[in-house]
């Protein structure tokens, strides 16, 4: 695997995949991976003949009240893994290759960014989708992948290449989860194990509001129900709510709906989401 840190190199190997006809794939990550990364790393290699893993933990996403400076960084174990995974190539920009002037330049994610996540996290999408539009300019892919756990950062990228007209596809891969429910996330590394097992709270909380909900339950008692039944069990909770799964606005006879939550345990921040279909 090709490690590169530099923006001129990247490109230079991107121009050689591209004049020998490689379709490319792309992964954005912050690093410290896990299986929820790797399980995109593999629908990459499907997707493409050529696969670029990026690790770059963007500053502009956090909120200076946030954990930028404790964000788990593992270069060298996320490098074997990538390498053993058969990634043809690591870009790891240092933050002054990826904002050489700071970040002034910005896109920003406008309303579906602004709900939700966007509401207990202001800034945070747009950090998202100005890092990401450079990722993807610096690479420009065929294909991007992207976890469906952070489903309103999936929606927001979906709406940015529609909005931009950028020419590649955006692939959602979804959730890899603990053998008990819990979905993988860099940060679960954070929970204190008596915080870990009451972590499991939140996909049970999800699941059986979407069982309630899909048999046709009242949507406002199910979500109510969530609540009160993850504040029981020690969560701090952001919102519980029901959504349009591609505008994030309020649901719509017919269209696919999406249940997401986002709620702390122990001061981590943990999210979630499932799709609800109406049986
Ligand atoms: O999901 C992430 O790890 C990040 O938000 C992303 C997409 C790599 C942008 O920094």
């Amino acid at each position: 695997m090709q490690t590169t840190r530099r923006v001129d190199e990247l490109r230079e190997t991107i121009s050689a995949y591209r004049a020998a006809g490689a379709r490319i794939a792309l992964v954005p990550t912050m690093g410290a991976l896990h299986a929820g990364h790797m399980a995109l790393v593999e629908e990459a290699k499907l997707a493409a003949d050529r696969v670029v893993v990026s690790i770059f933990v963007n500053p502009t996403q956090f909120a200076p009240n946030e954990d930028f400076a404790q964000y788990p960084r593992k270069e060298q174990a996320d490098s074997r893994m990538l390498t053993a995974a058969g990634v043809d190539l690591l870009w790891m920009p240092p933050v002054e290759e990826m904002y050489p002037n700071g970040p002034e330049i910005d896109v920003r994610a406008s309303e579906i960014g602004d709900v939700l996540d966007g509401a207990h996290r202001p800034g945070h999408f747009d950090g998202v989708t100005t890092v990401v539009a450079r990722l993807f300019d610096q690479v420009r892919p065929d294909v991007a992948l992207f976890g469906e756990k952070d489903w309103q950062q999936l929606a927001v990228i979906r709406r940015m290449v529609l909005d931009l007209k950028l020419p590649l596809v955006i692939q959602g891969v979804p959730t890899q989860r603990e053998d008990d429910g819990l979905a993988l996330s860099s940060r679960n590394a954070y929970l204190l194990p008596e915080d870990r097992a009451k972590a499991v709270a939140l996909p049970r909380a999800l699941g059986a509001a979407e069982r309630s909900i899909a048999t046709g339950g009242d949507p406002a008692a199910a979500l109510a129900q969530a609540i009160d039944t993850l504040t029981a069990a020690g969560f701090d909770v952001d919102y519980v709510e029901l959504r349009d799964a591609a505008t994030l606005g309020a649901p719509i006879e017919g269209q696919p709906m999406r249940l997401l939550a986002a709620a702390r345990i122990g001061g981590t921040r943990l999210i979630d989401n499932i799709a609800v279909t109406h049986e």
